[in-house]
């Protein structure tokens, strides 16, 4: 009887294990029931396994992780692009009744089928560059019919997909229609009937809230929120100083979130208690890019404090129409001055960690086999191309995909 199920051999392996890449050369990797039983340099290896695939000298890393997408919505924003273009700011067009809110109206109009149909081919974009998990908010739908609508076509995505899908419920996105004028009423219809709802379908992983003084929900608004969550027993998020230092990123770990997301504004005190509370910074330069933001994100302090930094798409029609984690490497390293190492454990060990899920991101024995191949010459080539995917295959508990 072989020990392994399959082993993987002529690879290059970053194990994502310690501070940096973990780099292997010339390794191997053996799975046993879609877990990794064995990860070392190939010389070591220490027995055979019923199938062996021969990588090619490609360089495998930990399945892919985008942890913060809004991949589920109808329609586009490319005229509210078009006024941005012609001088109009994000938060003008939210404050006018556009932004959000119109992804909202056509997503209230659109079927669960209607949903999954544009989804796919997103989702699609994004595995093919080696993505195996990826993170879903609602938050278009803002009543509980169109919220649950959403998170089930998310659930739908995992289930028909060779993707793992984490659910996020983020019915705090903006104030709908209905409740123009009424803030904090809705925020309570949040909390009060919104979120144990999702959560006695089973429908959501992690609660998110957007705060913000103008355009979101305050401090105070965002507890309510979060009170509910952790009596549903779900994790929550942030999107926090995003457009301004609202306190977003101390709230975030006054609550104990799993990660505090966009963080532009953020200040060394509110960096320093996340870090302390073991909160995940998600960094999101396609949002940063798209919105045209010239405040960045404090990397010095992030790094002074020890603050975990993740990196994903915020794939969404308003603030970041971006179908590549891959082109988020290259923005990471060039608009906030990432290294290749913080850019690449951004969107594996730490994107993981953003997601509360310990059993993925990293190369070791016991971990889900997740695997990512890539046919570049060194790590630092897959934050250094613009546009182009290097992506050879996946792996998804253990198996081809
Ligand atoms: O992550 N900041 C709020 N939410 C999204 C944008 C959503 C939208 O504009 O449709 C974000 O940037
Ligand atoms: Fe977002």
């Amino acid at each position: 009887m072989t020990a392994f199920d399959r082993v993987w051999l002529d690879a290059h392996l970053c194990t994502m294990t310690g501070d940096g890449l973990g780099v292997i050369e010339d390794g191997a990797i053996a799975a046993k029931d879609g877990r990794i039983a064995w990860v070392g340099r190939r010389a070591d290896l220490p027995s055979a396994a019923l199938v062996t695939t021969r990588c090619g000298g490609a360089w495998v890393l930990p399945g892919l992780v985008d942890c913060h997408t809004h991949i589920v919505f109808a329609g586009n924003r490319a005229p509210e692009f078009e006024m941005r273009l012609n001088g109009a700011s994000y938060e003008e067009i939210a404050k006018a009744g556009g932004g959000i809110l119109s992804t909202v109206r056509a997503t209230r109009d659109a079927t669960e089928h209607e949903l999954v149909a544009a989804a796919l081919p997103r989702l699609h974009a994004l595995l093919a560059e080696g993505v195996t998990t990826i993170e879903v908010k609602s938050g278009y739908g803002l009543d509980l019919a169109t919220e649950a609508r959403m998170l089930r076509v998310a659930r739908r995505l995992g289930a028909a997909r060779h993707v793992a899908v984490a659910t996020t419920c983020l019915a705090a996105h903006a104030v709908p229609p209905e409740y123009a004028g009424r803030r904090a009423d809705f925020a309570r219809v949040v909390a009060d009937e919104i979120i144990p709802a999702i959560a006695a379908e089973g429908l959501a992983d992690a609660v998110d809230v957007f705060t913000d003084t103008a355009i979101g929900f305050t401090a105070d608004e965002t507890s309510w929120v979060f009170e509910a969550a952790r009596q549903a027993g779900l994790p929550v998020k942030l999107h926090a100083d995003q457009l301004r230092d609202d306190g977003g990123a101390a709230l975030a770990a006054r609550h104990g979130a799993l990660s505090a997301d966009h963080i532009e504004y953020a200040g060394a005190e509110g960096i320093a208690a996340m870090a302390r509370a073991g909160t995940v910074g998600v960094l999101l330069p396609g949002a940063f890019y798209f919105i045209r933001e010239t405040h960045r994100p404090d990397i010095a302090a992030m790094r002074a404090a020890g603050l975990r930094m993740a990196l994903a798409t915020d794939l969404n029609p308003g603030s970041s129409p971006a179908l590549s984690l891959l082109l988020m490497l290259n923005m990471g390293c060039t608009l906030f001055r990432l290294t290749v190492a913080e850019a690449l454990r951004g969107i594996t060990v730490n994107a993981a960690a953003a997601l509360g899920m310990a059993d993925r991101g990293v190369l070791a024995p016991g971990l889900r086999c997740d695997l990512s191949l890539f046919d570049v010459s060194r790590p630092a080539e897959l934050c250094y191309w613009i546009g182009r995917n290097p992506c050879r295959g996946r792996v998804v508990a253990g198996e081809d995909a």
